[in-house]
C-alpha cells in the first residue's frame, strides 16, 4: 500500500485508507476479490465495481450532488483516490441525536437523492452510513457508489428509496418520520417523482408480503 496510508475501514470487498495525495488529504478505496470466486470472474467484477464507482461519482458531481472529488483511478491496483471529506457520518449523527437539525437534514437528503435520480444514477446501497455531512458548510455528501448503476426505470429508483426506508426502520426506528420528510423533499424537488413514488408503494407492499411469508 501507499506510504503513509492509514487503514480506516476493512470491509468485505474493500479497504478504505486515508493518505496524502499531492498536497491534499485523500481517501483511497482499494477493492479486492473474494477467494471463493473464480479469479477471472473476480477480476472482472472488481474492475466493474471500480468503473461504476468512478463513473457515478463523476455523474453525480456534475448534476450538483455533493460527492467526493475524484482524484485518480488506478485500475492496475484496483484503487480509487478521492477527496477526504471532513465531516460526520449521518448514521452516527442520528444515533447520537445531538446538535442535529432533523428537518434540515431530511430535506438535504431528499434533495440529494432527487438530483442523483434525475441523472439516472441508482445508488444501490443507500444507507445512512453512506451519507456524510461536511463540517465546513453542512453540505450533504453521498459516498460509496460501488453498487451503483445507471437506469431510468422508476422501479429501480423506488428500490433505492426502499433500501433507505429499511435502514430507518432497522437502525433509526425512532426516526421514522424523518424518512417521511426525506420522501417529501424528494417529491418536491423532482418533477418525475410521481411515477417513482407509485412504484415505491408497490415495492413496499411486496417487501411486506415477503416478510410475512418469512
Ligand atoms: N471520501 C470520504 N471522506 C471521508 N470519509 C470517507 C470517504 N469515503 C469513505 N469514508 C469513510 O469510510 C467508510 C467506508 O467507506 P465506503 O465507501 O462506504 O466503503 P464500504 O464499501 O466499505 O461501505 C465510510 O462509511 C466513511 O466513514
Ligand atoms: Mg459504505
Amino acid at each position: 500500500m501507499t506510504e503513509n496510508a492509514i487503514l480506516i475501514k476493512q470491509g468485505a470487498e474493500a479497504r478504505v485508507y486515508t493518505a496524502p495525495f499531492l498536497t491534499k488529504k485523500a481517501i483511497i478505496k482499494e477493492r479486492f476479490g473474494k477467494a471463493y470466486r473464480h479469479p477471472i470472474l473476480d477480476k472482472k467484477l472488481t474492475a466493474r465495481r471500480i468503473t461504476q464507482e468512478a463513473r457515478s461519482l463523476f455523474k453525480c458531481y456534475k448534476s450538483g450532488v455533493d460527492t467526493p472529488v475524484l482524484y485518480f483511478v488506478d485500475m492496475e491496483n484496483s484503487k480509487i483516490y478521492m477527496e477526504f471529506i471532513e465531516g460526520k457520518v449521518v448514521k452516527d449523527l442520528i444515533l447520537e441525536n445531538k446538535e442535529i437539525k432533523k428537518d434540515q437534514l431530511a430535506e438535504k437528503i431528499g434533495i440529494a437523492i432527487a438530483r442523483m435520480h434525475s441523472v439516472d444514477v441508482i445508488h444501490g446501497d443507500l444507507t445512512t452510513s453512506n451519507l456524510l455531512l461536511r463540517d465546513s458548510n453542512k453540505s450533504l455528501v453521498v459516498i460509496d457508489f460501488g453498487l451503483s448503476y445507471v437506469s431510468s426505470l422508476p422501479e429501480d429508483k423506488a428500490v433505492d428509496l426502499y433500501v433507505l426506508e429499511r435502514t430507518f426502520l432497522s437502525t433509526h426506528p425512532n426516526f421514522e418520520n424523518m424518512f417521511a420528510e426525506i420522501l417529501e423533499a424528494y417529491a418536491k424537488n423532482y418533477k418525475a417523482s410521481k411515477e417513482i413514488l407509485a412504484k415505491f408503494a408497490d415495492v413496499r407492499l411486496r417487501g411486506r408480503k415477503r416478510n410475512m411469508v418469512g
